[in-house]
């Protein structure tokens, strides 16, 4: 069994510095130790380059640092398909969530038929039409599906990676009124806050996993954006939201995954160093992939 990790260093999908040091603090918090322990053979492929500057924003204003979302897509879907390729599980650290717009575009080409559990405060599914921000961290989702600017949606040649009836989103409680709109448009599967409540995380996986298995995905993506979970367990997030999934939930969660055996790729995101205590926030997403990956406690 052999996971490969891949930097994305990149801040390019929002206005807050400090999330393109997410991939270090993360390896500070011990990731290959953890997942050694596993009896993993577990290969860090190091960061994917691009050139580092500053912001520029763009004369669009719907579309916050383009070009370079551009170049970190197309680096991260062709080494996300290298991994593949050496037959190793793809596991992509951030960054904040525009990476998942290269994430998908590498995982595309080898599932058909993918699904894609996004576990989300946000349902990152605006267009250039419907964006409060112009933040491409907030369309990852809608431009995978195809949706949104062609130059985005056209990364690695081809649209649309996935399909609405193949995602799952959990967590998410805030949520853009042109967002809600697609969301019933088209019929995507939501767990928001109010299930999770009402019918606990065991039935919400349960669920979730059975309605995967049910579309005969060939195989599931974890999107997991650390802003899913309360701001008192993950304070190092740029979109803070109260109101979120415990830790305790969210271990629970990762650990029905890994019993079902169903995920096949991962990314972490949205950890931002400067904005954390103590790196508490990089620390949790450790502790959950160490669950992912089958830590068991006895
Ligand atoms: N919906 C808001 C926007 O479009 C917030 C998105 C936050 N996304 C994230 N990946 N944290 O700007
Ligand atoms: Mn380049
Ligand atoms: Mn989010
Ligand atoms: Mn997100």
């Amino acid at each position: 069994k052999k996971i490969s990790i891949i930097g994305v260093p990149s801040d390019y999908g929002q206005r807050r510095r400090g999330v393109d040091m997410g991939p270090s603090a993360i390896r500070y918090a011990d990731i290959i130790e953890r997942l050694t322990t596993l009896g993993y053979e577990v290969v860090d492929e190091g960061d994917i380059q691009f050139k580092r500057g500053n912001q520029v924003i763009e004369q669009n204003n719907k579309l916050l640092n383009l070009n370079e979302i551009i170049e970190v897509s197309n680096h991260l879907a062709n080494k996300v398909q290298d991994v593949i390729d050496s037959d190793s599980f793809p596991l992509v650290l951030g960054g904040d969530h525009s990476i998942a717009i290269g994430t998908l575009a590498g995982l595309g080409k080898y599932y058909k038929n993918l699904g894609v559990i996004w576990y989300d405060a946000h349902a990152d599914l605006n267009t250039p039409d419907t964006t409060p921000s112009g933040n491409i961290h907030g369309m990852p989702l809608a431009v995978s599906l195809g949706l949104g600017n062609d130059k985005l949606t056209m990364i690695n040649g081809y649209t649309p990676k996935i399909k609405p009836e193949n995602v799952i989103i959990i967590g998410a409680r805030s949520v853009d009124e042109g967002e809600r709109e697609l969301i019933k448009k088209l019929g995507i599967k939501v767990y928001s806050m109010h299930e999770i409540d009402r019918l606990g995380m065991t039935k919400v996986i349960e669920d979730a996993i059975a309605y995967l298995r049910n579309q005969q995905v060939d195989g599931v993506h974890l999107s997991l954006d650390l802003d899913a979970l309360d701001p008192l367990y993950t304070p190092g997030v740029g979109t803070p939201v109260p109101g979120g999934i415990t830790y305790r939930e969210s271990h629970l969660a990762m650990e029905m995954l890994e019993e079902a055996q169903i995920i096949t790729s991962a990314e972490f995101v949205e950890v931002n160093p400067i904005l954390d205590e103590r790196n508490k926030t990089a620390d949790a997403a450790v502790a959950l992939m160490g669950s992912l990956f089958g830590e068991k406690l006895v």
